[in-house]
């Protein structure tokens, strides 16, 4: 008898705690559902472009590179000590275009005139590239790795080539 009152009492004011527990925990999860609703609304927000993507002609510029100059003169135009110069703010890439595109197409030794090089590297010349390759690597360069200057265009190449021609 005794054992039996005492499940009678008990029994309710546990279902009372069981149902306060319940309802605690999907008030919690409520929470929980509204802060993730409101993660992915901040997460779709579009993000301010940080980095500005390149116009069409250094992107191709920027492929070129990765092909041909990357291996001597590093992917941050850095160079290598003693082996290939740096392309970061030197004459040769920010200044006239005509050198420029004679260092490319007739390779580093056509600046030297006799001079020794102080870089162990010797560049052969792309004249191989076409008009818009060496249009676009050069632009690349005078505008990657800290350099601003302009852009050269194709017709730049095609003129010099044909200035050039021996
Ligand atoms: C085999 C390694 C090698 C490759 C590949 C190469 N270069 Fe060079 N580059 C050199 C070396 C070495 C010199 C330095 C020549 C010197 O001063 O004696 C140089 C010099 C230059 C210079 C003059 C740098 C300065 O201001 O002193 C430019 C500009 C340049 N390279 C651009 C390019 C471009 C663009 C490409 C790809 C189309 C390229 N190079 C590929 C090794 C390389």
């Amino acid at each position: 008898m005794l054992k039996n009152r005492l499940l009678k009492d008990t029994i309710p004011g546990f279902l009372i705690v069981l149902t306060a527990i319940f309802l605690l925990n999907s008030c919690n999860t409520a929470a929980k559902k509204k802060e993730a609703s409101t993660i992915t609304e901040i997460q779709n927000v579009p993000k301010p472009a940080t980095k500005a993507k390149l116009p069409p002609y250094l992107a191709e510029g920027k492929k070129v590179y990765r092909q041909v100059c990357l291996t001597c003169h590093q992917a941050n135009g850095g160079g290598v000590p003693g082996l290939n110069p740096p392309l970061i703010k030197t004459d040769y890439v920010l200044g006239d275009k005509n050198t420029l595109l004679e260092i490319i197409i007739k390779g580093s030794e056509a600046q030297l005139e006799g001079n020794k090089s102080e870089y162990a590297n010797v560049m052969q010349g792309y004249g191989m590239l076409g008009d818009e390759e060496i249009a676009n690597v050069a632009s690349y360069i005078r505008n990657s790795f800290g350099n601003k200057a302009e852009p050269i265009t194709a017709s730049e190449v095609a003129a010099y080539r044909s200035a050039n021609k021996k």
